[in-house]
């Protein structure tokens, strides 16, 4: 085994050299596996990203799912992609990069992307019953195997440092970070999450556009609410929350 100091998370692991989707697989096994289970891949042939995306997937990064059964409302579902965000940026810090939290879960190194969340969630009428958090993160993946049209907007641990990361270590402190976060979420009030979260954000105080199925919201993104919608003041100074949505910068 890899050492890892966690007591639940990844203390199963389901591993395959390529999958479709470690999120697939982890919803297809999730009632049969413990909490905390990780699904872990080399490759995805199909990975699932955001909004009905397709996550590119190559050898080098960190392509991973775990498998969570935290009884919560669903309307709190939400707050654990912003908990899984945190960790994820917190963790990468500790590997030398300022990595920054882009609402609601992109976690990005000078502006780029480095990792992606996707949290889907089977629930029960109103009860979440499990919930499944991908994790992509782009640890050394080499530049010209990013797909055209993320070129410019992706980078990657190895080329953010210099060189390549020790990915078994990086996932040893990811998952003791994610489980850390996730005790908090379960023990603490979130507001304690949220603070946190903030002070490492990428998008509170800027401008942005969000575009959600129903409508484009522009203004300024003043803060994070307690389900963990992004609170943004409009021109015409009306707040809106916004609690799923595409959420871009205005250039400046
Ligand atoms: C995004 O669009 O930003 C979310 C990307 C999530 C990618 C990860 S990789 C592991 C897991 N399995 C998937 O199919 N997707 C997630």
């Amino acid at each position: 085994k890899i050492g890892l100091e966690t007591s639940l998370f990844g203390r199963e692991i389901v591993y395959y050299d390529e999958i479709e989707s470690t999120n697939s697989i982890a919803k297809d096994i999730a009632n049969r596996y413990p909490e905390g289970t990780m699904v872990i891949a080399e490759t995805q042939k199909k990975g699932r990203g955001r909004l009905g995306s397709e996550w590119q997937s190559t050898p080098g990064g960190i392509w991973f799912s775990l498998i969570l059964k935290p009884s919560i409302p669903l309307e709190y579902a939400p707050r654990i992609t912003l908990v899984a965000g945190l960790a994820v940026a917190k963790s990468l810090r500790r590997f030398g990069v300022d990595a920054r939290i882009k609402w609601p879960n992109d976690v990005l190194i000078n502006g780029k992307k480095v990792c992606g969340i996707l949290t889907e969630v089977d629930a029960e009428v109103e009860k979440v019953d499990y919930l499944v958090l991908g994790i992509g993160i782009n640890a050394n993946v080499r530049m010209k195997d990013f797909r055209e049209d993320v070129k410019e907007s992706s980078t990657s641990l190895e080329a953010e440092l210099g060189k390549p990361v020790n990915r078994i270590e990086l996932i040893k402190d990811l998952l003791y970070e994610l489980e850390q976060q996730y005790i908090k979420f379960k023990t603490q009030q979130f507001s304690n999450i949220v603070s946190e979260w903030i002070s490492l954000s990428d998008t509170i105080g800027k401008e942005v556009t969000v575009t959600t199925p129903v409508k484009i919201i522009e203004g300024k993104a003043v803060g994070v609410t307690d389900k963990g919608a992004l609170l943004v003041k409009t021109r015409n100074n009306t707040r809106e929350e916004i609690i799923a949505g595409r959420c871009r910068y205005a250039k400046t």
